[in-house]
C-alpha cells in the first residue's frame, strides 16, 4: 500500500478554501449558468470538467455560503469537490461508486419531512419551511467509509439536536431512527429486491444531541447535490459512513433500537454503533488505514479522530460492541 510521504493531513484546512473562494466559485457557476455546459436543469458543473451539481434553481441556493464554525477542524487537506461528488455511495442509484449521473432523477421537490413516533406532537414538515428556522453553519468534517477510503469535506447545516429540539420527544424516547425516501420511479436500485429498502440509520438519543451529530442540507457553500444526498442527510464523523444515512424523509422517535439497513442485510459485518476503529477488523478487511480520496493514505483513527467529543458516550461499554459492532 502506498504511503504518502508529505504528510498532508496535518494541513489545517483554512490554509486551503477559505469562504471567499466559494463566493468567487459561485460567481463563476452564475456566469456559465447561461452557456451550453449549464443547460440542464440541474445546472451540474465542476472545476476539471466533471459535475457537481450545485443546482442553481434549487430554491435554497440563497442560503448558501454560511459562515463556517471554527470550533471543527479536520486538521486535513480539504478534498477537491469535483473528487468528493463523483465518488459516492447511494445503493439507491446502483452498488458502484459512479452513480452521479443517475442520481440527478432524484427529485428534491416538494420534500416532506415527518416528524414522528415518541413526540409530543407528530408532524410533517416542509425542508424549505425546516430549513428556514435552523441555525445554518458550516463544518469541515472527515468522513471514513467502512470500505476504507476517506474525505475531508465542508457541509452546511445544522445540529441535529436543534431537530430533536424541534420535534419535542417524549422522555423516554432511547432512539431517533431516520428513513430515506422509497421511490422506484427516481432510484431504479430501489427494485433491487434483495435490499431491505427503504435505507433506514439509527442514533441513541445521546449520540443525536452529541455536539458533533450534524444535519448537512449543503456542501461546499452550496445545497447538497443529489449524489450527496439531497435535500437533507446525516453526518456523524465518528461513525463509518453508511451511518450518515441520506435524503432523509422520516425522523422517528422510538424506545426501540431501530434495525439498520446494514444490519438488515449483513449484521455481521455492519452493526448498529459502527464507531471508527482502527483496531477491530471488518470481518474481510483490517481498518487500520485508509485511503485518502484524492491521493495518499493515513493510519485510520479511533472514532475517526473524534474521541474527545464522544468518547464519554461509549463508557462501560463491551469493548468490541462498542467500538464496531
Ligand atoms: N444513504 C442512503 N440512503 N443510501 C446509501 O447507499 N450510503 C452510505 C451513506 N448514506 C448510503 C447512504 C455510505 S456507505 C456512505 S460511505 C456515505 O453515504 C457516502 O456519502 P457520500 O456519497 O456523500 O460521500
Amino acid at each position: 500500500m502506498l504511503i504518502k510521504k508529505t504528510r498532508s493531513w496535518e494541513l489545517p484546512e483554512s490554509a486551503v478554501t477559505p469562504e471567499s473562494v466559494f463566493k468567487d466559485r459561485r460567481k463563476i457557476l452564475k456566469g456559465l449558468a447561461g452557456g451550453t455546459i449549464l443547460g440542464a436543469a440541474a445546472g451540474p458543473l465542476m472545476a476539471g470538467g466533471a459535475v457537481a451539481a450545485a443546482p442553481e434553481n434549487d430554491p435554497s441556493s440563497h442560503l448558501y455560503p454560511v459562515a463556517r464554525n471554527p470550533l471543527y477542524t479536520a486538521q486535513r487537506e480539504m478534498t477537491p469537490e469535483g473528487i468528493a461528488a463523483t465518488y459516492n455511495n447511494f445503493y439507491e442509484y446502483g452498488s458502484h461508486k459512479e452513480i452521479y449521473e443517475l442520481a440527478q432523477q432524484l427529485r428534491t421537490r416538494p420534500w416532506d419531512v415527518k416528524i414522528d413516533g415518541m413526540v409530543d406532537k407528530e408532524f410533517t414538515i416542509g425542508f424549505d419551511d425546516l430549513v428556514a428556522q435552523m441555525p445554518l453553519e458550516e463544518r469541515v468534517y472527515r468522513h471514513r467509509c467502512v470500505e476504507r477510503w476517506s474525505m475531508v469535506v465542508p457541509w452546511s447545516g445544522f445540529p441535529l439536536s436543534a431537530l430533536v429540539n424541534l420535534a419535542k420527544p417524549k422522555n423516554d424516547a432511547k432512539y431517533i431512527k431516520m428513513v430515506t425516501f422509497l421511490d422506484k420511479s427516481m432510484a431504479p436500485g430501489q427494485k433491487e429486491f434483495w435490499w431491505p429498502w427503504a435505507y433506514t440509520e439509527g442514533l441513541t438519543m445521546e449520540e443525536a444531541m452529541n455536539d458533533l451529530s450534524f444535519i448537512a442540507t449543503g456542501i461546499y457553500g452550496h445545497p447538497l447535490p443529489a449524489q450527496h444526498g439531497a435535500p437533507i442527510r446525516l453526518a456523524v464523523p465518528w461513525k463509518y459512513g453508511f451511518k450518515a444515512v441520506k435524503s432523509i424523509v422520516q425522523f422517528t422517535f422510538t424506545d426501540e433500537r431501530p434495525t439498520t439497513f446494514w444490519e438488515a442485510s449483513n449484521a455481521n459485518e455492519y452493526g448498529f454503533w459502527a464507531n471508527v476503529n482502527p483496531d477491530v477488523r471488518h470481518p474481510r478487511w483490517s481498518q487500520s488505514e485508509e485511503r485518502v480520496l484524492g491521493g495518499g493514505t493515513v493510519p485510520t483513527q479511533i472514532y475517526n479522530g473524534y474521541g474527545e467529543f464522544v468518547a464519554d458516550l461509549y463508557k462501560g461499554m463491551d469493548k468490541t460492541e462498542r467500538l464496531f459492532m
